[in-house]
């Protein structure tokens, strides 16, 4: 019997049907591996339950919810998160949420990483996964810089600490960039550059050196600034800045 010849593309291109859902920018991949287990998801016509199915995403016909999935166009968003306003799709808590915020774009977006509740300024959205997967990852060092209010005077040798990098219960905080803004005996206010993305990293640091933050922004993300984005606004991201931020 002849063999049918390997199609080397196509097996470069083969991709598990949930990551396949993401890719497209419809969906996150917990959101995929959830709508294949709930039978909205078809592959050439055939419900697939199974979320590491293999699927070739250009030869295979993928349906959602009966519609076929085309791939999104991308969408890149900046919001200025104000405190009060949790990073979550939805929260059990009824809390209210940055999807609050935006409103309907016509596009899934996912956050580029995280702010807690307390903390306000810059927010990153997009249904790129692979842009928000190359910002994340650890080995980037994207540069993540914050506006600190901190409580008491903080002197030069704690700003050394914090530049040095302080001890926190999940391992030594990589070099980060301080700038003094103002101090007085009861508050001191900074730039704070880190590089890393650990979970309430500047709050915890500021417990390092026996301070505590009294207010928290995110100013900068990587060469992206949140300059006078108002409070609760959003917008779209120029193509130079999409650029520069893949860069
Ligand atoms: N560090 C924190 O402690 N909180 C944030 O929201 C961001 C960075």
């Amino acid at each position: 019997m002849k063999r049918k010849p390997i199609d080397r593309n196509a097996r470069a291109e083969r991709k598990t049907i949930d990551r396949a859902l993401s890719r497209l920018g419809l969906c996150s991949r917990t959101e995929a591996v959830e709508f294949v287990r709930a039978g909205r998801v078809r592959v050439n016509g055939l419900v697939v339950r199974d979320p590491e199915r293999w699927v070739v995403p250009e030869r295979d016909r993928i349906e959602l919810d009966r519609e076929q999935a085309k791939e999104r166009a991308k969408l890149y968003v900046a919001l200025h998160k104000p405190v009060g306003y949790v990073t979550t799709r939805s929260d059990p808590e009824g809390r209210k949420t940055v999807y609050d915020l935006l409103g309907d774009l016509g596009a899934w977006l996912a956050p580029v990483g995280r702010l807690d509740r307390d903390t306000s300024g810059l927010l990153l959205f997009t249904n790129d996964t692979d842009f928000a997967a190359r910002l994340l990852e650890p080995t980037s060092h994207v540069a993540k810089r914050y506006r600190v209010e901190a409580r008491g005077r903080i002197d030069d040798t704690e700003f050394e600490r914090l530049r040095r990098g302080v001890e926190l219960s999940d391992g030594r905080t990589l070099p980060a960039r301080v700038a003094l803004l103002r101090r007085s005996k009861e508050r001191t206010l900074f730039e704070l550059t880190i590089t890393e993305g650990r979970n309430r990293q500047v709050r915890r640091m500021l417990e390092a050196i026996d301070s505590k933050v009294l207010k928290l922004a995110r100013v900068a993300f990587g060469s992206l600034e949140l300059a006078d984005l108002a409070p609760g606004a959003h917008r779209e991201l120029l193509a130079r800045e999409r650029n520069a931020l893949r860069r």
